[in-house]
């Protein structure tokens, strides 16, 4: 891995790690809380996405480091006794809500690379009284859970900030079942804008300048194993950048591989 690459990670973890402390220290106004770390102004980001009876379900922590740039939980099926994975779970209030969508017999992983936002999930996830929760520790980029043992991952405005976006799509493809689905808000480019012109946009760390185009999220959905890709734009965070809505399943069987059929086997090599 280069240098840089490394280096724009550890501006993320730090960046997001300072936002998780001015929400335990309740100042999240004056730092990088409230919706704030990702450029776009207000209610584009955060809190403002969820409905009033979501956000009545909450603790107040929970919504005050909420960060995202939609409602995942929103737009994923769930289903009681349905293992969900929120990759880059922040303050948990994804986590949190699909516990509760899968009920006690369900189970709900977050996983994200900053300690300070592993904390306070796992806070907020005891003041919300739900048990059916694990806070990982891990990279995106490398899940650390067994292949085919999720049904639903969900994700909200975080895939942006990877440094290896098919890395994370590839991941996602393995850890879920065959049929398995995602759910995920996110924030997409129009297809006409250039890497630079998204970078003129807004920060890597502010989730701008790493969004990948429509297109782009499309062929690496598809190149990773799914099908049924859909990627809906919901609300312009910047010219031409949008908040957005990706769903697709897991393909049951591989593509692109040819069915062998027993005679010609046989008639081979
Ligand atoms: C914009 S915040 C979104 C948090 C949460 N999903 C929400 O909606 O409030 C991005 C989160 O992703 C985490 N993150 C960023 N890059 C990551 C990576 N490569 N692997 C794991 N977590 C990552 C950050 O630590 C942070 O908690």
């Amino acid at each position: 891995m280069s240098t840089t690459t490394d280096d724009l990670r550890e501006q993320v973890r730090r960046r997001y790690a300072e936002s998780a402390r001015a929400v335990i220290e309740r100042t999240a106004s004056s730092g990088c809380g409230g919706g704030s770390c990702c450029e776009g102004g207000a209610g584009k980001f955060g809190e403002a996405l969820y409905d009033a009876e979501q956000r009545g379900d909450l603790p107040e922590a929970a919504m005050l480091a909420s960060l995202g740039c939609g409602n995942p939980t929103a737009v994923a099926d769930l289903n009681e006794g349905e293992t969900v994975l929120d990759l880059g779970s922040g303050g948990g209030i994804d986590v949190i809500l699909s516990a509760k969508r899968v009920g006690p017999t369900g189970t709900a992983y977050g996983l994200d690379i900053t300690d300070e936002m592993l904390a306070l999930a796992q806070q907020n996830a005891r003041d919300a009284g739900v048990t059916n929760v694990h806070f990982l520790k891990g990279l995106i980029e490398q899940i650390p859970l067994r292949a085919s043992s999720v049904d639903v991952v969900i994700s909200n405005c975080v895939i942006n900030l990877s440094t290896d976006k098919p890395a994370v799509l590839t991941e996602i493809a393995r850890v879920l079942k065959p049929g398995g689905r995602i759910g995920i808000s996110d924030v997409v480019a129009e297809d006409r804008l250039s890497a630079g012109e998204r970078s003129e946009r807004g920060s890597f760390v502010g989730c701008i300048a790493g969004a990948l185009s429509r297109s782009e999220y499309e062929g690496g959905l598809e190149a990773a194993g799914f099908e049924r890709v859909s990627v809906e734009f919901t609300h312009e965070v910047a010219d031409g950048m949008h908040g957005a809505i990706v769903k697709a399943v897991k393909t049951t069987e591989r593509k692109g591989l040819p069915i062998v059929e027993p005679a010609v086997k046989a008639g081979c090599c």
